[in-house]
């Protein structure tokens, strides 16, 4: 049996953040080639122009919309060690579910376009990771496209995400003329050739400064300088500084062209940390040799029609996991058995006999388990909360087809513990006509889309005036149910929600009425 130390060492958990389109699939496609898990042409992440099947991209309507919402975590190995890449949902609108799975992650890697530089949804997810101080390594993709000067592109990160940028590589050339890359850490250029469509590992020659030089002239030069006011300023990478996420090591390439994905890669295993000490709800850390401890950070039904099931993600956070022992559910403190326990990666699944703290389990029908959980066996701990977002749009949901009133309640259930919405309830109207809460709009479309597919519940989801919710408690319910422009619906944990038609009469309330408790639920960035 091994030590759950040292695997842990062994182990890097990542996530990718990106404004869509910047290349997040692209990436993790070539992260697997280099990973030896894909051979050339075998398969690819996303499904292009509909004709291959695609690894992470699950629901139908995924495709339709050419999205991705749910998230996949892809294991692979690289060099002797083990990468985690959990992959996270590149529309805005479901930031909440890229929070909870960054609550999973030691680090994200942040994909800019390098024609684009940061665009709005990179800042959105960029606030969501310093917000929980993870560390950024950032890869700015495309550069055999013509790109921005790349002293503009680390300005714009410097000022815009108040993040000092520490170049690790620079490229040579963009566009048609894009070579290579300069290898700070060296000072070696290495070149690179492309092969037929990226399908296999980009060709590499270390060269020295002279020869580059002499074999690269002007463009050679421009790179050198850019490289050279770095050194003078004396802009180096400092771990310390990395991990509290105030730094962040920047790197360019082309993920088409695998130019630079090696370089990442080894950043990934070179630079990030690995699983540390878990701190819990009342600031302890649990030693990785702890006895098996893990967290549940996601929960996801029915990812595909060859699998109805509902599945429990998993962060191992202590000891060994082996599958099929028998683990205490925290909240509910009910055994659990683990016999079902599976890695996944989009349709795909495996079983998995064991796992090291890092790495991420999918338990298959752990009903009763919800996102924030902890699970363990013999000493019991429990997680700070994972706090949900504000939500801004609001509907309330009715079926159309009074016989499927039972399927429409049992999807409605199943959505809220999955968190694909917050599902509220008016006292005394209960479960007819439930309150969907959502960050953003996109999130009915797939309530919608889930309850008609998957419950066979025909659903009209009608607008409604709120645009604010505040959480509050019994005294202040009863106070504030007697105004007007004020509902008050309860959520599913249980917790009170003033929801208020407008901002300007809540601000008011505030001013006037400062004994009311109206806490303000986390902002959405
Ligand atoms: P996303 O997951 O962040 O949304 O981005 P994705 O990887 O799907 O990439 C978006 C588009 O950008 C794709 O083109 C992809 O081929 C292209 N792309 C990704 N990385 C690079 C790169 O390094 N260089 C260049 N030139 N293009 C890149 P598409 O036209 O939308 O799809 P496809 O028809 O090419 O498959």
């Amino acid at each position: 049996m091994n030590d759950p130390r040292s695997e842990a060492a062994r182990r890097r958990t990542f996530a990718i953040i990106s404004h869509p389109d910047a290349g997040k699939t692209t990436l993790t496609e070539k992260f697997l080639l280099y990973g030896g898990v894909l051979t050339a042409g075998a398969g690819a992440v996303k499904a292009k122009g509909g004709g291959r099947s695609a690894t992470s991209d699950w629901m139908e309507l995924e495709q339709q919309r050419g999205i991705s919402i749910t998230s996949t975590v892809l294991q692979f190995p690289y060099r002797d060690r083990v990468l985690n890449l959990l992959d996270t949902p590149g529309h805005r609108d479901f930031s909440e579910d890229t929070y909870r799975v960054l609550a999973a992650t030691d680090a994200a890697i942040m994909v800019l376009d390098g024609s684009k530089g940061i665009e709005a949804q990179t800042r959105k997810l960029f606030e969501v990771c310093r917000d929980r101080e993870i560390p950024i390594v950032t890869f700015i993709n495309k550069w055999d496209r013509p790109a921005l000067d790349p002293l503009a592109l680390l300005d714009e990160i410097e000022e815009q995400l108040i993040l000092e940028p520490v170049p690790i590589s620079w490229p040579v050339g963009d566009g048609g003329r894009f070579r290579g890359l300069i290898d700070r850490t060296s000072g070696d250029f290495i070149r690179y050739t492309r092969t037929a469509r990226g399908a296999s590992e980009a060709p590499e020659e270390v060269v020295d400064a002279h020869r580059a030089e002499a074999e690269e002239g002007d463009l050679w030069i421009e790179a050198q300088e850019g490289v050279e006011l770095f050194d003078t300023i004396g802009r180096e990478f400092e771990s310390k500084r990395f991990e509290s996420g105030e730094l962040s090591p920047v790197f360019f390439g082309s993920a088409l062209t695998n130019f630079g994905v090696r370089l990442i890669l080894d950043a990934m295993v070179d630079l990030v940390p690995s699983p540390s000490p878990r701190i819990d709800e009342i600031g302890n850390p649990r030693p990785l040799e702890d006895p098996f401890s893990g967290i549940v950070f996601k929960i996801q039904a029915n990812m595909d029609k060859a699998h109805r099931d509902r599945v429990a993600f998993m962060r191992v956070c202590s000891g060994r996991f082996e599958r099929g022992m028998v683990v205490t559910h925290g909240p509910t403190g009910k055994p659990f058995t683990t016999k079902y326990a599976h890695s996944v990666s989009g349709r795909d699944r495996e079983t998995v006999e064991e796992a090291y703290p890092g790495d991420v389990v999918g338990l298959v029908n752990a009903n009763d388990f919800r996102v924030g959980d902890a699970v363990f066996v013999d000493s019991p701990v429990k997680w700070p909360a994972v706090p949900a977002f504000a939500p801004s749009h609001f509907r309330v949901a009715r079926t159309t087809d009074t016989s499927r009133a039972k399927q429409f309640r049992s999807g409605i259930n199943q959505l809220d513990e999955e968190g694909v919405v917050q599902v509220l309830r008016e006292p005394g109207v209960g479960d007819q006509a439930p309150i969907l809460a959502a960050v953003g709009p996109l999130q009915f479309d797939v309530c919608q889309h889930r309850l008609e597919n998957e419950f066979g519940a025909p659903v009209e989801l009608n607008p409604c005036a709120w645009t604010t919710a505040r959480i509050t408690d019994e005294e202040s319910a009863d106070k504030l149910r007697g105004m007007t422009g004020v509902t008050i619906a309860a959520r599913s944990d249980g917790e009170l929600l003033a929801l208020f038609e407008s901002p300007y009469w809540l601000q008011r309330l505030e001013v006037d009425q400062p004994e009311l408790v109206l806490d303000k639920l986390i902002a959405e960035g």
